[in-house]
Formats: structure tokens, sequence, C-alpha cells
């Protein structure tokens, strides 16, 4: 049987193993998809083991997204472009092949979600490695313009910098924002501690839609914002999840799954915890 794992410290948490099990069940594949935890200075000794095991390929989480991309030895140009990896596939000749498929998650989680992309205004609020990875697949979708904010303000110029020759990209101080957007994107790990990033309501107007990457059972800090400001396209991070997972999947097996029954199964599980 093909095996595969999730890596990362910790990794209890992680819905991939559910995901993948279902795009196998789904796709007629036969394949056994597991957690696997890595000690925290122990990620390259885990992956050398699971390779010897016969492995035939990883999803990366945190911590080991930038240390994944290291330790490829081939890399697909979105994972050379996000900087990190959080897939890698075994070729046939023994060697990993690092790719990330996060950013492609997303803006396929935003075409099922019926955001228009093309010539739109975006907003991209956070400047960390999430960011990273969603801008070149945004900017491959021709908005009019992808601005990045980000509290601390040299990070997102930094990223606008980086990312200037594949489209209509700029940065601007959080506290400065005062144009509205068609879409905005929360990128920044605020939520988790149910933060949400200083954000002027001028960004929105009446039908601005936002997504959060982040997920929960609860409405996220920064979803909470969006409905006080009156806006109805509110949507969480969990079909961007699902969507990376599909586009790992696929890179595996060749075999496209279909996202929604998953989505909605995950979605159940997670009322339940309500
Ligand atoms: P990730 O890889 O998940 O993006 P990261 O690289 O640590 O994680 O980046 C976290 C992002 O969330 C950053 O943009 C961070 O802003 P700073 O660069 O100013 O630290 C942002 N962030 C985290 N907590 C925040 C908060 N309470 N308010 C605003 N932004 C926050």
């Amino acid at each position: 049987m093909d095996t595969y794992v999730v890596i990362g410290h910790p990794i209890n948490h992680s819905q991939s193993p559910a995901i993948h099990q279902q795009f196998a069940e789904q796709t007629g594949q036969q394949l056994d998809y597991q957690r696997l935890l890595a000690p925290l200075d122990g990620f390259a000794e885990s992956l050398r083991h699971f390779a010897e095991q016969g492995g035939c390929g990883c999803n990366i989480t945190v911590p080991f997204k930038t240390e994944a991309l290291e330790l490829a030895d081939e890399l697909t140009e979105r994972a050379q472009l996000a900087g990190a990896v959080n897939t890698l596939h075994r070729l046939p000749d023994g060697r990993w092949l690092g790719d990330n498929t996060d950013g492609a998650g997303l803006v396929m989680d935003l075409k099922r979600l019926g955001f228009p992309l093309r010539g739109a205004n975006i907003l991209l609020v956070g400047a960390g490695g999430a960011a990273r990875g969603a801008i070149a697949p945004l900017l491959a979708e021709l908005p009019a313009k992808l601005v990045v904010a980000n509290r601390t303000s040299a990070r997102a110029d930094e990223l606008a910098q980086h990312f200037s020759h594949l489209g209509p990209i700029s940065s601007c101080p959080l506290d400065e924002l005062s144009e509205p957007f068609d879409i905005i994107i929360n990128s920044t790990s605020a939520s988790l501690q149910g933060e949400m990033p200083a954000l002027s309501a001028q960004v929105c107007h009446s039908t601005s839609r936002v997504y959060d990457m982040m997920y929960g059972a609860q409405e996220t800090a920064f979803l909470r914002w969006a409905r006080e400001q009156g806006l109805a396209e509110r949507h969480d991070g969990l079909g961007m999840l699902v969507g990376q997972a599909a586009e790992s999947f696929y890179l595996w097996r060749q075999v496209r799954p279909n996202m929604l029954p998953v989505l909605n199964a995950l979605r159940a599980t997670l009322q339940e915890q309500l």
C-alpha cells in the first residue's frame, strides 16, 4: 500500500488524514495516510526514516515548511515563489520534489465561492508565510491591484517588492488604508488569539467580500468584524484547507478529487464541536 504522512509539531489537530482518506475512497485509490509528529529538531531525520520505509509523499505543516524547502531535491516554481514547501512527492528515482499547494488551494476556494478575482481590487492583510504563499497565485488571476498591509509595515513592503515583477502589487501601512476593496483576505494568525488586525471600516464597500484563511468551530474575529461592517459575503479558510489537500492529492495520484463532499463533512464535524 502506498503510504503518505502529514509531518508537523504539534500534529494531533491535523485534519489531513481524514481529508485524504475521503479523497481516496471517493476516487477508488488505495493508500494509507497517517499523522507523523517530528521532534522540533528532528524533521530531517523523520523524513529520512519515512523515505527508508518506502513513503511516497508527505504534507508538511508548522513549523517545518521552510526546512522542507531546504531538504527538497527539486522544487516546483510555485514552491520557490512561496519560499515554503507544504507537499513532498517522491520521484521515481527516490528524490523529493517539493511543491506548495497552499496558494492554489486558496484560489480554488475563492473560485468555488464565486469571488470575481479578475479585475478586482484585493487587500491582503498580513505579510507572513501564509501571505507569501498566496501572492503569486492571486496575481496569476489578473486582479486590478493587490495591496499587502501588515502590522509591521516593513514586512509588507518587502513582499510587495519581492513580487513586483509578477503583477500590480503594492503595500500600505495597516493604519493608512483608506480606500475600499472588492475582496479582503486575512492571512494573519491574529484570529488564532481571537484578535483582529487594526483595520479601518473604510476598506469596505457595501459588497466587499471577505475571506479569512483561518477557520474554527466559532466565527473568527476577522469574520465577526466583517459581519459588524454589514458584509454578506464572509468565508473562513476550511475550503482552502481542503483545496490545498486536493492539489497535493493530484500531484501524488494524478486524480482530481471532488472537494465539496469532503468540505461538507469537515464542516459538520466542526459544528459538532460547538
Ligand atoms: P504565518 O506563516 O502563519 O503567516 P507568520 O509568518 O508568523 O505566520 O506571520 C503571522 C502574520 O500574522 C504576520 O503578518 C503578523 O504580523 P507582524 O508581521 O506584524 O507580526 C500577523 N499577526 C499576528 N498577530 C497579529 C495581530 N494580533 N494583529 C495584527 N497582525 C497580527
